[in-house]
């Protein structure tokens, strides 16, 4: 049996996607480990949320270093230290440089409330509405250096009714990313992710390379 995949979830709000995470792995559902929730807002609920599940929490102020890699560099050595293998950014809300980036190669995943490559960046859902597009949705992607850009994993779409709001529409793309971040990563712990160029491949098999990386679960916590 494969390990758990060992998580660090980023966050900076609400945390409902990092809610879903815990509930699929309370589900058993996701064989994986949340190690540490950071997040670079104090106030952040989704903080309250890990502490509700007994999973370890980190607060790292972006707005306490003075520049964007001594901040990068002290969420790397907290991941690095709670022995990180996929970092998963939930509505983190900081452009990452290559800088993180090159430190946990394919190792990071996004969750961005838009078809990407449509309406990258801010207020995804705002700049939907303005386009007047008929569908909207979600996207997980690998992160590269470019933000918004890597290559996709999963998408789902929903529809734009006329009387959308902001609220409206957010929620109705909320719901569908609660369902695919876990699926996401379910897959990426299965090792059935393949990055080739832009495009990811998923196998129907685990890919030997990436599962072997984990080591099995000691006797101790083998309890079922
Ligand atoms: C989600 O809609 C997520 O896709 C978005 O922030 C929200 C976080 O909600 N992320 C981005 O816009 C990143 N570009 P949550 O804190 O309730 O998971």
């Amino acid at each position: 049996m494969i390990a758990p995949l060992p998580l660090g979830v980023l966050i900076s709000g609400s945390g409902s996607n990092l809610q879903a995470i815990i509930d699929a792995i309370e589900r058993r559902e996701l064989a994986a480990r949340i190690q540490v929730v950071i997040s670079n807002r104090a106030d952040a609920y989704g903080l309250t949320r890990a502490q509700q599940h007994s999973v370890p929490t980190v607060m790292i102020n972006h707005k306490e270093f003075s520049s964007r890699e001594d901040f990068e560099l002290a969420l790397i050595q907290s991941l690095q230290t709670h022995q990180v293998e996929l970092v998963v950014l939930a509505g983190f809300m900081r452009v990452l440089t290559p800088f993180f980036v090159r430190a946990f190669p394919q190792r990071i995943i996004n969750i961005h409330p838009a078809l990407l490559p449509a309406f990258p960046g801010t207020h995804a859902q705002r700049q939907a509405l303005q386009y007047g597009v008929r569908v909207a949705g979600a996207t997980v992607h690998f992160v590269d250096a470019e933000t918004d850009h890597g290559p996709i994993i999963a998408q789902a779409a929903v529809p734009v009714y006329p009387d959308d709001t902001e609220e409206t529409l957010g929620a109705r793309i909320l719901a569908q990313e609660h369902r695919l971040y876990p699926h996401a990563i379910r897959l990426f712990a299965e090792g059935r992710l393949e990055v080739r160029g832009r495009s990811v491949v998923v196998h129907q098999e685990p890919r030997v390379a990436l599962a072997t990386l984990r080591v099995p679960e000691s006797n101790s916590s083998k309890k079922d």
